[in-house]
Order: C-alpha cells, then sequence, then structure tokens
C-alpha cells in the first residue's frame, strides 16, 4: 500500500470552490454509474455548488476538517450540530459529509477523518454523532460499520421529488483527554 503523508485543517469560506469540485467529483463518481441525468445534474448544480460550501463553511454550527496531500485537497468531513436526526431518541453531532478522492481510498484516511470529526463532537460537549448513508452505498455502509456505527433506522433523501432509502447510523463516544488535547491542530 502507498504511503501519503496527508495534512489537516479546519477549512474557511476561502476553500468553498476548491471543497465544491471536491465533492462534485467524489458525489458524482459514487452516485453516477450510469451516467448523467437531469436529477444529477441538478443536485450537483444546487446542493453541490460553490455558494452553498461558502455557507456552510461561515456557518458556526458547522466544523469542517480539509485533509490534504501536498496542495492538493483530497478529502474532507462536514460535521453539523444544528442538524435533528430523524429517527426519534437519536442526539448528537451529524455527520453531514465525509468524502476521500478515489485514489486515495482504502489509506485509513476516512477513519481519520471520522476521527476528528468525533473529537470535534467531544470538543463542542457533544457526546454522540449519527448520520445517513444511501441503503444502496455497501462501501460506505462497511465503512462505517468497521468505524463502530449501528444502524439505527432508515429515513428517505429526496432529489427531484424521487425518495432514496438512507440508512441512519449512530456511535455513541468515549471521551478521552488525550484525544481532545490533541484536537488542537487548527
Ligand atoms: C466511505 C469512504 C469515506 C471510506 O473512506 P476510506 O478512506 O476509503 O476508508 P478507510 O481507508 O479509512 O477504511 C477503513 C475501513 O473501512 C472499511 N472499508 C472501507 N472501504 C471499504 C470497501 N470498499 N469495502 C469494504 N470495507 C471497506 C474497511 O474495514 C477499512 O479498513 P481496511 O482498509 O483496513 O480493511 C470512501 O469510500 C468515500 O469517500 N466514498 C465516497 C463518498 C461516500 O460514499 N461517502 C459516505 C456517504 S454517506
Amino acid at each position: 500500500m502507498t504511503t501519503v503523508d496527508f495534512a489537516y485543517r479546519r477549512a474557511s469560506p476561502a476553500d468553498a470552490l476548491v471543497l465544491s469540485t471536491l465533492a462534485t467529483q467524489v458525489f458524482l463518481d459514487t452516485y453516477a454509474t450510469n451516467g448523467i441525468n437531469p436529477d444529477l445534474a441538478k443536485e450537483v448544480a444546487t446542493v453541490y455548488s460553490p455558494e452553498v460550501f461558502q455557507s456552510r463553511l461561515g456557518a458556526a454550527s458547522i466544523d469542517l476538517v480539509v485533509a490534504s496531500a501536498g496542495e492538493y485537497a483530497v478529502g474532507f468531513v462536514d460535521v453539523d450540530f444544528a442538524t435533528t436526526c430523524p429517527v426519534e431518541g437519536v442526539r448528537g453531532a451529524e455527520v453531514f459529509r465525509l468524502y476521500v478522492q478515489r485514489p486515495f481510498l482504502r489509506m485509513g484516511l476516512g477513519r481519520l477523518l471520522m476521527s476528528k470529526a468525533e473529537t470535534l463532537a467531544l470538543c463542542r460537549g457533544v457526546g454522540s454523532v449519527w448520520l445517513t448513508a444511501w441503503s444502496g452505498n455497501h462501501r460506505a455502509l462497511s465503512f462505517y460499520k468497521s468505524v463502530g456505527y449501528q444502524d439505527v433506522g432508515d429515513t428517505e433523501y429526496v432529489i427531484e421529488g424521487k425518495s432514496y432509502e438512507n440508512r441512519v447510523l449512530s456511535r455513541r463516544l468515549a471521551s478521552s483527554g488525550a484525544d481532545l488535547e490533541r484536537s488542537n491542530w487548527s
């Protein structure tokens, strides 16, 4: 396995264009496996636009960590502290998006970004994390299981009026002073 030295930092609004481009690439690579249709094209033009990233990066309720290899952004995790889990009784911070670019898959980057997200949650005094993943995204579901997330229910993601079943996963965090100490990377 190739070893790459990744660097991590909190993203700022100045990263909006790069993150929007990276997210678009990973989104299409993951979901546009039969080609591009109008629904996917609209999703990219709206949800993945630089303006949307600019706004998320400026929000006090969102922490976004970007991983880089040299001068290139190769992955990121976006943690939202203002959302409500669709499964009743499940609380905590939402890992809204975790994206790793294809050439850097299976190098431990997803695991590291999740641990950054969990540390950020603990730093804000939040003791659990939840997220949603499309039920057809077997790679993501295997990944989340391997990093300790449990299936707690289902929800729907709607694109242009069409519903897609998503699993809801959650994990309770065990805090450690050492983790919080190490989190001081920004
Ligand atoms: C899901 C994702 C973030 C995983 O990132 P990654 O950097 O490749 O994951 P890691 O290298 O940290 O893998 C950690 C463990 O997860 C599991 N895992 C990761 N990818 C897997 C796959 N394709 N199949 C089975 N298990 C997998 C393995 O147990 C792996 O450990 P191992 O490599 O020692 O066997 C990445 O595939 C991705 O960005 N996918 C596209 C976007 C996406 O689907 N995001 C999640 C949306 S909800």
